[in-house]
């Protein structure tokens, strides 16, 4: 039994002019002390897929299919047991820090807090801890940092703090929504360095999500590429990165900036991401893929192994030869 099992997952939205279908019948596995990594531009789904994970959709959304933490399903609890299974088994690292943080009270005051309600530490405890878990993630004097409000830290330092909190109760997954995308790139590379030093201390999973292809390179085992809502291929970090097999992919991959070359010109893929509203009929990608035929337009190709790879699997109708 894996960590994780999503099965058949699907998120939609009611609103005035329709139904938003924002994640259609997405399935993967997370395993203890792996990271899976969630790629795919702006509005393909990724945050709507965890947030019904976590059982945070905004009350016109409905998530269906299957989620089982642990082998317990997590989709239709109430408020109060996701509350439980947040705190103790799934954490998130939301994708803007401000959010998450109150800026009128003290880190040592929101830390500690969590500990009290969720532990049942008394406040002398659930400062030490805190200090501890700052100190983990390498903040400097955090004795006396942890005083501090949240607009006393820089953009990392901030970021740091938000990782320590999520960490207090260790929690089985963690799940960071493009928690560097913020950060120039050097803090970039410590902030996922230290996700790993994490990783390997306490043996979290963890769900990383982002849009860029680039930053999850030597920071995931597995990768799931999502457009349309839809998971476009999955296979694992190594494998995707030296066979795309999706043309989508190929295209975010054609899309990370090269530090290797002079020439900073960034090539992004033509056209826009689709209207969640009026999908196309057939494949979600086909407005915008130079490998479009008749087939592609008619139907949704479904995510299938390639030959020979039963753990690479693209939902693309195209053959290997034909997308070289
Ligand atoms: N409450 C809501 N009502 C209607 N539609 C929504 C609601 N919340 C999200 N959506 C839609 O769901 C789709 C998926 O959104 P999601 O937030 O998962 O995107 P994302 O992949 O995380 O993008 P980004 O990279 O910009 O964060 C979008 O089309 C979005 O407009
Ligand atoms: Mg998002």
């Amino acid at each position: 039994m894996s960590l994780l099992e999503v099965s058949g997952l699907s998120v939609e939205f009611d609103t005035p002019e329709g139904v938003v279908r924002a994640v259609t019948d997405l399935n993967f596995k997370v395993d203890n002390g792996t990271t899976l990594a969630i790629v795919g531009e702006s509005g393909s789904g990724k945050s709507q897929a965890v947030f019904s994970l976590m059982g945070l959709l905004a009350h016109n959304g409905r998530a269906s299919g299957s989620v089982k933490m642990e082998g317990e399903e997590m989709l239709g609890r109430s408020y109060a047991e996701m509350n439980r299974i947040r705190a103790n088994k799934i954490s998130m690292i939301f994708q803007d820090p401000m959010t998450s943080l109150n800026p009128y009270m003290r880190i040592s005051d929101q830390m500690a807090e969590v500990l009290v309600c969720h532990k049942g530490m008394s406040r002398t405890d659930a400062i030490r801890d805190s200090i501890e878990m700052l100190d983990a993630v390498k903040i400097p004097s955090a004795k006396e940092r942890i005083r501090m409000y949240p607009h006393e830290f820089s953009g990392g330092m901030r970021q740091r703090v938000m990782i320590a909190m999520s960490l207090l109760c260790r929690p089985r997954l963690l799940i960071a929504d493009e928690p560097t995308t913020a950060l120039d790139v050097t803090i970039q590379a410590q902030i996922m360095r230290l996700l790993g030093e994490i990783q390997r201390e306490l043996g979290t999973a963890i769900i990383l999500i982002t849009h860029d292809l680039g930053v999850v390179a030597g920071h995931s085992d597995e990768i799931l590429v999502m457009y349309g809502g839809r998971v476009m291929e999955m296979a694992s970090t190594g494998e995707l990165y030296r066979s795309p097999a999706h043309p989508y992919t190929q295209g975010l991959l054609t899309a990370v900036p090269r530090l290797d070359h002079d020439d900073e010109s960034l090539t992004t893929i033509p056209g826009t991401p689709p209207n969640m509203m009026e999908l196309p009929k057939g494949c979600p990608f086909s407005e915008r893929c130079q490998y479009c035929r008749e087939r592609c337009l008619e139907a949704i190709p479904v995510l299938t192994p390639l030959a020979h790879h039963d753990r690479h699997l693209k939902a693309c109708f195209a053959t290997a030869g034909a997308l070289r």
